[in-house]
């Protein structure tokens, strides 16, 4: 069976038309017969009287209790935790067709596939490379990672040079555009020429859970500061859908019926090649709930092992109540001080790791733990501080029993009587039911306010409360290609309020390698800058506060566009012009919109002008 070429639209409905949906759909849900239908207990979500159906005339199933529905591909997708194709061909197989995929009609994003596997082969032959490889294959050698684990996970080697990849791809007539669309290549203001978006870096290639690879990341080997840089969204790689090493693990994680999850590339492929399969991370955001569902479809039992640092202790919050959304049950190792997963095995060994991992605790009891050593069971303050902290994760769990538990453990810790805390999931879930109805301007605007609140406080400590223009400023004096970034998704110096902030945001536009004032800057700003450039400051998340800034931004400039225009309405009589307005308007509610619904997605990196 050839896996290039694409299944033809006929053959997707033939198999749909002739698959066994009862059969499938009753490999993990328990159906009973009912008149023309089936019945059974709803496989995604908890009930206790069956009101999920499969309609086998029909071809679908639903559930009139959370209102699921969809085809046996959906199906499978969902609870197997396959993609499209994957599901496509695994109900081929139990229908007993076989696939035979068009060779001519292609799929639209083959060349891209064809680059970066290119790229891919490319970046492991440098690393193989005797010479070329020395110091590469040393560095891993040094963190414990030989070659048959670097094999293992495709690593390869991008050289310190600065068309070594450009060079080589244009001998095999690669699309330049399509390179640069890949972040590949990249290009900057100055220099017109493109050269190579990887260099001197160790390359993790990034696959699909199918083992399609899709992006990359790289690491340098001096953990200066970008440590690692990933590839950009593209037409075949969304943040926060993949986890890296899923493609590895899968299978491990259906045996052992658990994942582990960790921080980053280098912790999942040390953790293989200390013998733990079943590990994937998250790639450098916090876990989404996409990923979080993505996860469930295997198990329903991860372990998170994160660094024990404040930022490891903020992942766990976040990521704990996304996965508790999903329906898992979360329990969380915790690291001694100063040790990533990385380092405890090398430093310690995997017996050290395995009874850590051997005894973990509730995602709820860790949160209780980490607020109990902040003292925050100390005064009633505290304690009602403590609720507040509390109750996301209340309001999470999708699991009814569950939910009874973790009310019972917070009411015993912090003295609330557990109807109080019932009242208040209630209340605040018909709250966010009736936010999620309105989609009228204002209250959008308040909706859209929050999401970006709750997001900067549960990822960004100390960026909690700084405004977007730093932040992004923090993110761009990171690195040229942060500028290159910003000014590729239409930042424009305009954008910024405030007067010092934007000298400085025009004089990296001047200077993207700027790290120290200019002398000819107002002294005001001179002083801004050093704020924002702090060298000490842990700016691991670099791409969510990118995006996470230049939403806000852009929010702000359609939020007084709006406004702006508004004004001009009442004011002018003339009927055409009044109509010009409100058309203009409207452009802008709905990319307001748009921004809403795509919020924390990545999607405002993906407008700019370079989208090819
Ligand atoms: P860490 O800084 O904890 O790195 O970032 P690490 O995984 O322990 O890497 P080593 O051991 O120093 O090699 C955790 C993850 O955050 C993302 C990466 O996915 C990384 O694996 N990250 C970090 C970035 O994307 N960019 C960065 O500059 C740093
Ligand atoms: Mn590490």
């Amino acid at each position: 069976m050839s896996k290039s070429g694409r299944i033809p639209h006929e053959l997707i409905d033939q198999i749909r038309e002739r698959a066994d949906l009862v059969g499938i759909v009753g490999e993990m849900v328990q159906l009973k017969k009912a008149g023309r239908e089936f019945k059974g207990l709803c496989p995604f979500h908890q009930e206790k009287t069956p009101s999920f159906y499969v309609i086998p005339a029909k071809g679908f199933y639903q559930c009139f209790g959370c209102s699921k529905s969809g085809d046996v591909f959906n199906f499978v997708m969902e609870q197997r935790g396959m993609d499209f194709v994957e599901a496509v061909e695994y109900v081929a197989g139990r229908t007993g067709i076989e696939i035979v995929r068009e060779e001519g009609k292609e799929d639209p994003n083959r060349p891209l596939y064809e680059i970066v596997g290119f790229a891919r082969s490319w970046f492991r032959e440098r690393l193989l490379d005797e010479v070329d490889g020395a110091e590469a294959r040393a560095y891993l050698e040094g963190r414990g990672i030989g070659m048959e684990v670097a094999e293992r996970f495709g690593l390869g080697w991008a050289p310190d040079e600065w068309r070594a990849l450009r060079e080589a791809a244009q001998k095999h007539g690669l699309d330049e555009d399509l390179m640069l669309h890949l972040g590949l290549l990249k290009k900057s203001e100055r220099s017109k020429e493109p050269y190579d978006g990887y260099r001197g870096r160790i390359i993790f290639p990034i696959e699909s859970a199918s083992g399609q690879t899709i992006a990359f990341g790289g690491r340098n080997l001096t953990g200066d500061i970008p440590k690692y840089i990933n590839s950009p969204e593209s037409d075949i790689y969304t943040k926060g859908q993949h986890l890296y090493g899923l493609s590895w693990a899968k299978n491990a994680i259906r045996k052992e019926d658990a994942v582990v999850l960790v921080e980053g590339y280098m912790d999942v492929v040390a953790l293989a090649a200390a013998g733990f399969e079943n590990v994937v991370a998250a790639l450098g955001t916090a876990l989404t709930s996409e990923q979080a569902e993505r996860l469930a479809g295997y198990t329903k039992q991860p372990l998170l092992l994160f660094d024990s640092d404040s930022g490891g202790q903020k992942a766990t919050f976040k990521g704990g109540d996304i996965l508790l959304a999903a329906g898992m049950h979360p329990k969380v190792v915790t690291l001694p001080s100063g040790e990533d997963p990385d380092t405890l095995v090398r430093d310690q060994g995997a017996e050290a790791l395995r009874e850590l991992m051997s005894r973990p605790l509730d995602v709820l009891d860790r949160k209780i733990q980490l607020l109990e050593e902040a003292n925050y069971f100390t005064t009633i303050d505290r304690k009602h501080a403590a609720v507040d902290k509390l109750m996301p994760t209340l309001e999470a769990v999708r699991d009814p029993a569950r939910r009874d538990l973790y009310i019972g453990r917070v009411a015993e810790v912090t003295g609330v009587r557990r109807e109080t805390l019932e009242g208040a999931i209630e209340e605040s879930r018909t709250a966010a039911r009736k936010t999620h109805s309105e989609t009228g301007g204002g209250s959008f605007r308040r909706q859209q306010q929050s999401t970006v609140d709750r997001q900067r406080q549960s990822t960004h400590g100390s960026f909690e409360r700084m405004g977007p223009e730093p932040t992004l400023l923090k993110v761009m004096l990171r690195g040229v290609s942060w500028v290159e970034r910003a000014v590729e998704v239409g930042v424009g110096a305009e954008d910024f309020e405030d007067p010092y902030y934007r000298a400085i945001f025009e004089a990296l536009l001047d200077e993207p390698d700027l790290r120290e004032p200019p002398e000819s800057m107002d002294p005001l700003a001179r002083e801004r800058f050093d704020e924002v450039l702090d060298p000490d400051e842990d700016l691991k998340h670099g791409s969510e506060l990118f995006t996470d800034s230049v939403t806000r931004l852009r929010v702000r400039a359609l939020v007084r566009r709006e406004q702006e225009l508004q004004a001009a309405i009442e004011r002018t009589s003339d009927i055409e012009e009044k109509m010009r307005l409100l058309a203009e308007k409207s452009t802008v509610k709905s990319e307001l919109l748009e921004l809403d619904s795509t919020y924390g997605w990545g999607s405002v990196t993906h407008r700019g002008p370079t989208t090819s």
